[in-house]
């Protein structure tokens, strides 16, 4: 192990000094990926020489999601304190679904989900869970909040007439969740959203109404603290009291943006977060922490232990069940997520998580500012969003977003809002400067100028 340990150091210095030099690795057309990286698996065994030459081929060919030159999606970057929890997971390879299994990585779970719930203002009735990503943290809370409506249906089934509610610009997990849940695609309700993204309250209370007049039962409410595109966050207390009304759960996905939570300045925007019945953020987006971390809190602890719990003489021998998370889980064999996030939350303490939020704040107003000075941009998105939405001199989004990729220049991704498609810029890079975002820009301008070719046919005058 210790070998592989010094070629491991090797291979990531090589790299670090490559991704300084190179922020986006060369891009492979998918068609070429197998002619271009030796990645066949075959009856022999390899020598460690060529062993350790195809990986690093296929290390330095990934796409570098960590460097000033990654903008694609929802998260990036590498902090380093972070890193070192996850590549310690990995090595101590415990399983989080019991203490004796997990033991103190028990203990760093549960006080990062404690700490979370004192944050929101919930008491020691609430507790949550960790998920692989925003989709499962999502998911729980829909299996929750279809077991609170009627708890029978984990035992016998359904055949009733379930609905769920969420707005147009909520993230795709919501209908699958719902085809998993059976609960029903068909049986998503998607409200639509005001200029800037947010669910129309007024549209939801008369669509709940229309549904219980046609014998639905409208069951939950799906809010989006950073909806996928544009950055938007739905507003809570109304909806708390339209859920009330029906006797609806209320969740809110918070997977991009909920971890404005822990910031004095932006928290505003999840006002209202502590009436919700259960709340998810992804600490791999906001936070910064490897993939994947993702949080389900509930406000009464029960109603993960009811959803989620079933018992397992061969698994649950020792401890109580507050220290056998595997009851409050959606898998059994569980990796560590949580030891990244404490390593990091550890060594910067809360007021760092929220130097980290702030920031990602900072360089949007940074590129929004950039945008509203230059005559050839226009700027699709608002104020208090880390995603910045532009276009730039009329070319189609996907038209610059695919050639900056293809050429390695840039990793971008292009969203639309209504009729109009556009470039999505999302600073959630807290790793990156003022300098940096200002360099996407140049780097993306410089880009148009060397190949007016590409977009000569399509540059309309804005
Ligand atoms: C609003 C929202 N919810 C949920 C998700 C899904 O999270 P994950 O990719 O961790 O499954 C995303 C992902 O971008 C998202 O933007």
């Amino acid at each position: 192990m210790r070998k592989t340990l010094e070629k491991f150091n090797q291979l990531i210095n090589n790299l670090l000094k490559d991704e300084a030099q190179r922020p986006v690795a060369d891009h492979i057309p998918s068609e070429e990926l197998y002619q271009t990286l030796d990645l066949s698996l075959n009856k022999d065994g390899i020598s460690d020489e060529e062993f350790e030459k195809i990986l690093k081929d296929i290390v330095f060919k990934t796409p570098r999601t960590a460097t000033t030159g990654f903008f694609n999606q929802l998260f990036g970057g590498r902090n380093e304190k972070a890193v070192l929890g996850d590549l310690l997971a990995v090595t101590l390879n415990n399983s989080m679904y019991t203490y004796k299994a997990a033991g103190p990585q028990i203990g760093v779970e549960k006080v990062i989900l404690r700490e979370v719930c004192n944050i929101i203002g919930w008491d020691s009735n609430s507790d949550g869970a960790f998920a692989p990503g925003g989709s499962m943290t999502n998911y729980m809370s829909m299996v929750m909040a279809r077991d609170a409506f009627d708890a029978e249906i984990r035992h016998k089934g359904s055949n009733q007439k379930m609905t769920v509610y969420t707005s147009a610009e909520s993230h795709y997990s919501i209908p699958k969740n719902a085809a998993f849940s059976g609960i029903g695609r068909d049986n998503v309700r998607y409200i639509s959203t005001d200029e800037f993204g947010k669910i129309k309250i007024g549209e939801l209370k008369t669509q709940v109404e229309e549904d219980v007049a046609n014998g639905f039962t409208p069951i939950m409410v799906n809010l989006t603290a950073g909806t996928t595109v544009l950055g938007a966050f739905d507003s809570i207390p109304e909806v708390r009291e339209i859920c009330d009304a029906n006797n609806m759960w209320l969740h809110v996905d918070g997977a991009y943006c909920g971890a404005v939570l822990f910031s004095q300045k932006y928290k505003h925007l999840i006002d209202g977060i502590e009436k919700v019945d259960s709340f998810s953020f992804n600490a791999h987006k906001m936070i910064g922490t490897p993939l994947s971390c993702s949080i389900i809190v509930a406000k009464d602890k029960m109603s993960l232990q009811h959803s989620f719990s079933n018992d397992a003489s061969y698994l649950y021998q020792t401890d109580h069940d507050e220290f056998n998370p595997g009851k409050t889980s959606l898998q059994c064999g569980r990796r560590n997520d949580a030891l990244k996030f404490w390593t990091l939350w550890k060594s910067v303490g809360t007021e760092g998580l929220e130097r980290i939020v702030d920031h990602q704040f900072y360089l949007a107003d940074v590129a929004r500012d950039y945008i509203r000075s230059k005559e050839d941009y226009m700027l699709y998105s608002y104020d208090d969003s880390i995603s910045i939405c532009f276009n730039y001199k009329g070319i189609p989004a996907r038209t610059i977003c695919t050639a900056l990729y293809e050429h390695s220049k840039l990793m971008v991704g292009y969203g639309s809002f209504r009729d109009d498609e556009f470039i999505r810029l999302v600073t959630i890079n807290a790793q990156n400067t003022k300098e940096d975002i200002l360099n996407f820009f140049k780097t993306m301008e410089t880009f148009v100028e060397e190949h007016n070719t590409l977009f000569d046919t399509k540059v309309q005058s804005i």
